[in-house]
């Protein structure tokens, strides 16, 4: 078992760090918080086997707070580590500010070096990420991130403010930094190629760069996806972040949004996901005795799979009369491939409705929809 510290584990990385620490049962997780007594400090720091330090301050009132919060905090815990003998690893969270001449770029280089001279001293492994922004689940808007801060207001029907379009952001997502924080305490080796500069500094090694007009325009981008039922492209790693940080922004009561229902006389179908890369995701429901298709493809293909009922999928190679069946039900979850050159259609055989899930390669095209009819039957 090890006893890990968090101080700052009420903020933003802290809990991201808690949760991913708590599904790991050889780990004890003693957390120091602002509104906790500073003599506690001393029992905790007495247990600790790594200890990750995070309490900073960010945007105070004042800003002597900088110091207090981030160089003093720092100070006390490496004396107090000296007092009681013992030679901690210590993560500390810094910033790409710690080279800059502003009160939070200052107090966070003294912290680091603080840490430093700790390590030259006992030879404590210490780990220093100056980090550029990070963003993800669980961030605050209107506080340190402007993804955070959009994500909600665009989540909300709210204004942005997008002050300079053209300045470009460094970024780096949570569960990367969650990832590399955890390698430190798990497996120490794992990162040790992407150390940089001095002995104790490290950073993540996936940094996203992008502008702020870019930012907003791929954030409403993410906001119309219930409309135009598509998904970013997946391959896109930063999309792929963005995506899950904008949803983790969307009010509790608005999970849900409806979608257009095609109801006909032969029962209904709705389109569910597309997207240019991966084709579309769509579902049925057909009523007793109902056919659909009797139609061929060129070039799309498809997937179907029944769900709910029974039916029979027929297909007829377009240049022969043989007619082939395959009968599939909900009780036995088959996908059945549909070739282009055949002509096919689905029965409900069943007592009750159907339910058929498909996939296509292509979304619908009205304009070129490579959909020919032609019965299976003759
Ligand atoms: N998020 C980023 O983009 C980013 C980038 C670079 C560096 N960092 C650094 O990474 C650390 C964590 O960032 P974060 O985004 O999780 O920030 P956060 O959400 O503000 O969390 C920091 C936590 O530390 C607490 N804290 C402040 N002073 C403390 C003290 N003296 N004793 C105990 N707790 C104290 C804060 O409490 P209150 O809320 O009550 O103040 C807050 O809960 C910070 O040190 C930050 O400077 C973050």
């Amino acid at each position: 078992m090890k006893t890990v510290l968090i101080t700052g584990s009420r903020g933003f990385i802290g809990k991201n760090l808690r949760a991913a620490l708590g599904r790991n049962q050889e780990i004890i997780i003693r957390t120091f918080d602002r509104d906790d007594e500073p003599n506690l400090l001393d029992s905790l720091l007495a247990e600790a086997d790594f200890i990750y330090h995070f309490a900073g301050v960010n945007r105070p009132q004042d800003p002597r707070e900088f110091e207090i919060g981030n160089t003093h905090l720092t100070i006390q815990i490496v004396e107090t580590l000296q007092r009681l003998k013992r030679t901690v690893p210590i993560l500390l969270t810094s910033s790409s500010q710690a080279e800059r001449d502003n009160p939070y770029g200052k107090s966070k280089k003294a912290a680091e070096i603080v840490l430093a001279e700790y390590h030259k001293q006992t030879g404590a492994p210490i780990y220093i990420y100056r980090l550029p922004g990070v963003f993800g689940k669980w961030s605050r808007p209107d506080y340190n991130t402007v993804v955070a801060t959009f994500c909600h207001n665009i989540a909300r029907g709210l204004a942005i403010k997008v002050s300079d379009p053209a300045h470009e952001l460094e970024l780096v997502y949570i569960d990367d930094v969650i990832r590399h924080f955890m390698s430190h305490l798990l497996d120490s080796s794992f990162f040790e190629t992407e150390k940089t500069g001095s002995a104790c500094s490290y950073h993540i090694n996936t940094i996203f760069k992008v502008t702020l007009a870019d930012l907003a325009a791929k954030i409403y981008s993410l906001r119309d996806l219930r409309t135009t039922l598509r998904v970013p492209d997946l391959a896109d790693y930063f999309m792929r972040c963005l995506h899950a940080t904008y949803l983790s922004f969307l009010p509790e009561d608005d999970f849900s949004f409806p979608v257009k229902v095609f109801t006909d006389e032969r029962g209904w179908l709705f389109e569910l996901i597309k997207s240019e890369h991966f084709g579309q995701i769509f579902v049925s429901k057909t009523l007793r005795g109902i056919t659909r298709g009797n139609h061929y493809h060129d070039s799309k293909i498809e997937k179907f799979c029944v769900i709910q009922g029974s039916a029979v999928i027929r297909f007829r190679h377009i240049l022969s009369d043989e007619v082939i069946e395959y009968c599939v039900s909900g009780e036995k979850i088959v996908v059945v491939d549909i070739p282009p050159g055949y002509t096919h259609n689905i029965e409900n055989v069943g007592e009750n409705e159907m339910t058929c899930l498909f996939w296509a390669n292509q979304i619908f095209d009205q304009a070129m929809p490579d959909t020919f009819f032609l019965p299976v039957v003759k």
